[in-house]
């Protein structure tokens, strides 16, 4: 049965699929929290089971569930239509467990390369001068499961990313606060998610240079409330304009070093090969970078896949961020990139933030068609067709895409 792109927001066959399974999780979580309140599973079990046990969080069911052993829920993009990403509909990627919220008791403690360490507790980090600034987070992994061959991990498509503000303290603020010796080179955030035996911590470092940089926060706050407990509460990094596991979520310790940190999440995790390899090429370890800023990319939010009645015009409507630089320009094609035509920018704009943008289209005939989103940002980089492979597919930018059969 063919179904009116128009009418219906959903985003065609795979968010259907993503539907189905995500009922079935629905089931599932009920079944495991009964199964659990009533003590049938065995305790080993509890932990593969966790997310199905605790639940999605308030609100965030239209979520799709991407992992059930820790909490990775991806935005369907029909909902990633406004400049801001409402709270509870905002993705969410866990490498652990999701740790329990902390008490009075917890503290912020800034150590390392520091002339005087400190302990901050909640109340005194409110406190601080704070910053509010709007930032696209995308995770590095979004859209993975476009790469081929491909790539481990978590199978993303296209909605691993959000906008949202941030309110904190200006991580310099604190940084000048314990006051930086010369040898600082490096800032490793961790957070109070610990891994079970021996799996390694979620720990990552970002450069002296982008630490210090006056738009780097320890934030507090997203899109006006505090932090939920998925997205860091009570205190998150946010690295702007860079992927999303530099803002590391639940700090405990910000700890400056005189060098990168080397723990599993910079190396292997989170690198690109230095130069392109060939579709599946095995990647010399040593021949790789750290990821870090955000490609430019775009992403339509509307139409889904789907027919659409010939004579009527849409407005194709879509996403796009390029990190650390702005966006110049979007591109609509009807004909696989034969031609392009521009697509009109939304007037909200900040400098880490996607803008939106939007296309009325009107068929020219009857016919299957392929429409092509491609975004430019003002360093002249351009969304390629495809992006060059990587092993652990990762910052896929290929255009946007939606397929649609225009029908008598
Ligand atoms: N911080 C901690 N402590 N643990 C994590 O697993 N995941 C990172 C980052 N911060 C992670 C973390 C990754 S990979 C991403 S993409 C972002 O958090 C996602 O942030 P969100 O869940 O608020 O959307």
């Amino acid at each position: 049965m063919s179904r009116k792109v128009v009418d219906d927001q959903t985003t065609g066959p795979l968010w259907q699929f993503s539907a189905a399974r995500r009922e079935w999780l629905g089931q599932g979580i009920r079944l495991a929290g009964a199964a659990w309140a009533a003590g049938m599973l065995p305790p080993g079990m509890l932990g593969s089971f966790s997310v199905l046990a605790q639940g999605l969080p308030q609100g965030s069911d239209r979520l799709i569930v991407r992992s059930a052993k820790f909490l990775d829920l991806e935005t369907p993009v029909n909902l990633l239509n406004s400049w801001i990403t409402p709270t509870n509909l905002f993705f969410v990627r866990d490498h652990l467990a999701l740790p329990n919220s902390p008490g009075p008791e917890w503290r912020l403690n800034i150590t390392g390369e520091v002339e005087k360490p400190l302990s901050l507790s909640l109340a005194e980090l409110r406190h601080m001068e704070s910053t509010t600034l709007t930032n696209t987070l995308e995770c590095a992994g979004n859209g993975r499961a476009f790469y081929r061959p491909r790539a481990a991990g978590i199978q993303w498509e296209r909605g691993a990313v959000g906008n949202a503000r941030f309110t904190g303290p200006r991580l310099v603020d604190l940084l000048k606060h314990a006051g930086l010796k010369a040898t600082a080179k490096h800032v490793a955030f961790d957070g109070f998610d610990d891994p079970p035996g021996k799996v390694p911590d979620f720990i990552r470092s970002i450069p002296i240079e982008k630490a210090v940089d006056d738009d780097t926060l320890v934030a507090l706050e997203m899109n006006g409330g505090p932090l939920r407990l998925e997205h860091g509460y009570p205190a998150r990094a946010i690295v702007p304009g860079w992927i999303g596991s530099a803002s590391v979520k639940w700090l405990s310790e910000i700890k400056v070093l005189n060098h990168e940190f080397e723990g599993n999440f910079m190396n292997p995790g989170y690198r690109l090969p230095n130069s392109p390899l060939k579709p599946g090429q095995p990647v010399d370890p040593k021949d790789t970078h750290p990821a870090t800023a955000l490609r430019v990319k775009s992403t339509i939010t509307r139409p889904g896949d789907g027919t659409l009645s010939k004579g009527r015009s849409i407005e194709v409507t879509g996403i796009a961020w390029a990190g650390e630089n702005q966006i110049e320009q979007v591109d609509v094609s009807d004909n696989g990139g034969k031609t392009w035509s521009p697509a009109k920018l939304g007037s909200e704009r900040a400098t880490y933030s996607w803008r939106l943008w939007s296309f009325n289209w009107t068929p020219p005939s009857e016919g299957d068609f392929v429409i092509l989103s491609k975004a430019t940002d003002n360093k002249g980089n351009a969304q390629p067709e495809i992006p060059d492979w990587n092993p652990s597919g990762y910052l896929w930018n290929g255009m946007g895409r939606a397929r649609v059969r225009v029908e008598a």
